[in-house]
């Protein structure tokens, strides 16, 4: 199973399809600031940052100075365009890799990317590596029990064991912030969840809007995609949709 995802091709459409609705971003805000305090005078990194979704309003809400890292060229590109980046110190470099000195950042973390990570116990060693003494190293994931539960498995039965077999389990990324030297590992299961048009939850799926759905073969998304039609064509014109997530947290 190939479970490689081509950043530079889904960098364009990112934001479309898995923008944050402003209620979502405030929680996911506020998760990051309640565990890392980011303020002014204290620095952050945004390990694999993306387009900067997180980065930018993080950066401006807190005041703290924030740089964001991303191997993708492209998705970086897609992050110098927003509003607000001019804030944030952009940097195109690999997260197994840091090109950072040790003890840089109060704050890092990494949401939803260690999954990407061909090593991973590296990519945590180095998180750990450019924390200042006492500054809080995150990770932002789906708990194996939260991938069993996502609605979508019902349409598309190989959605799970993708999944399974790429994200660590909670148990692997305590081992690997143990190893790398964090200390008071805690974890957080979070829960979000939002109303949105049908119609726009639809196109989300229809253009893949989480990367596992890319790594799907064009029949099983194709008829998955036509059971999950058909399955709310009868519902009203708004839903719930509920998001799952882990984080874990650790000091250095
Ligand atoms: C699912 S996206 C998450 C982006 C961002 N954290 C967010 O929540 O919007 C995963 C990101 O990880 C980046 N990535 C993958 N491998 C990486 C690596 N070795 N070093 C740094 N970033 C990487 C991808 O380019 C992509 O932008």
């Amino acid at each position: 199973m190939d479970l490689k995802c081509d950043y530079g091709k889904i960098a364009p459409s990112y934001d479309r399809y898995r923008d944050l609705s402003p209620e979502l971003l405030e929680g996911w805000l506020g998760v990051l600031i309640r565990w890392g305090r980011p303020s002014p005078g204290m620095k952050a990194l945004d390990i694999g940052c993306g387009t900067g979704r997180l980065t930018i309003p993080l950066q401006r809400l807190t005041g703290a100075e924030v740089w964001g890292l991303d191997l993708s060229e492209e998705m970086l590109e897609q992050a110098r365009q927003k509003k607000g980046a001019a804030g944030v110190h952009w940097v195109l470099g690999d997260a197994q890799a840091l090109p950072f000195p040790e003890g840089a950042f109060d704050f890092a973390f990494m949401c939803l990317v260690l999954h990407h990570l061909g090593d991973k116990a590296q990519a945590i060693r180095e998180m750990h590596r450019v924390l200042r003494p006492g500054g809080r190293g995150l990770v932002w994931t789906v708990s194996h029990r939260q991938i069993r539960e996502s609605p979508l498995n019902a349409f598309f039965p190989s959605l799970a064991e993708i999944d399974l077999a790429r994200f660590p389990s909670i148990r692997e990324i305590r081992a690997l912030m143990e190893g790398a030297g964090f200390s008071a590992i805690r974890e957080e299961e979070l829960a979000f969840q939002e109303e949105t048009p049908t119609s726009c939850y639809l196109e989300r799926v229809r253009n893949r809007y989480i990367s596992t759905l890319e790594l799907l073969s064009p029949a099983e998304f194709a008829s998955g995609l036509a059971k999950l039609e058909k399955s709310l064509a009868n519902k009203r014109d708004q839903m719930t949709r509920t998001q799952q997530f882990t984080i874990i947290v650790g000091e250095r």
